[in-house]
């Protein structure tokens, strides 16, 4: 074989040998690929078919949200509400529109309930009762598509010492809140 013939011939070799492995790299790659989309789609579906999901950041400039009413509770809680709302809410409240548009939220301000030896001083005997620090922070957002699994609401609670709750937790707040179906799962009425 002369050389040219045989330099020719190593080259297709080669050339093969190449194209081989491109085909397996493509074909590594479709698959990595499948893999990819199977799993992302697995996880979306699971999402869909009701694994709640919940609000993990505190909505920007809650404190400067209207008022909608307050809540006493006492029992273990003994705590003071102030709840509050995003424009979009309030807007909602006051038309009476149910269900909730997109974008609306609610946000519970929870405080210790608590005597006030100053203001009792002034009045002359025991009566007075004010927030006293605060424990923690709830928000339901509304946001059909994000949270289809808890009735278009999101719910978010965020401790003041900043420990974090559990998943367990967590799924308490939709069961309880379905119990209000008929106002879109909002307790709070509107106090003029
Ligand atoms: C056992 C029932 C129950 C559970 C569980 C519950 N809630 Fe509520 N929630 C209420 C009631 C009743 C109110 C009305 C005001 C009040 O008494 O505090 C309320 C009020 C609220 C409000 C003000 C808007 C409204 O619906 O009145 C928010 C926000 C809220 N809850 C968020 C949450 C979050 C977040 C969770 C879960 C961590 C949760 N709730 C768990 C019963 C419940």
């Amino acid at each position: 074989m002369p050389p040219s013939i045989h330099a020719t011939y190593r080259l297709k070799a080669e050339t093969s040998n190449i194209m081989k492995r491109i085909t397996l790299l493509i074909i590594t790659i479709g698959a990595l690929g499948g893999v990819v989309a199977l799993t992302v789609r697995a996880s979306r579906s699971a999402y869909q078919e009701g694994t709640p999901s919940y609000v993990t950041e505190i909505p920007e400039g809650y404190r400067e949200w209207r008022f909608i009413s307050v809540a006493h509770e006492e029992a273990n809680l003994n705590s003071f509400a102030s709840v509050l709302g995003n424009d979009i809410a309030i807007k909602a409240y006051r038309e009476g529109q149910l269900p909730f548009p997109e974008g609306a939220i609610i946000a519970a301000l929870h405080y210790k309930f608590v005597p006030s030896a100053e203001n009792n001083k002034a009045f002359g005997r025991d009566q007075s009762f004010v927030a006293g620090a605060p424990t923690n922070i709830q928000f339901m957002i509304k946001d059909s598509k994000k949270y289809t699994a808890t009735g278009g609401w999101g719910f978010g609670h965020f401790n003041n010492d900043g420990k974090k709750v559990d998943d367990a937790f967590m799924k308490t707040c939709f069961p309880c809140h379905q119990k209000i179906k008929e106002r879109d799962l909002v307790f709070t009425r509107y106090a003029p």
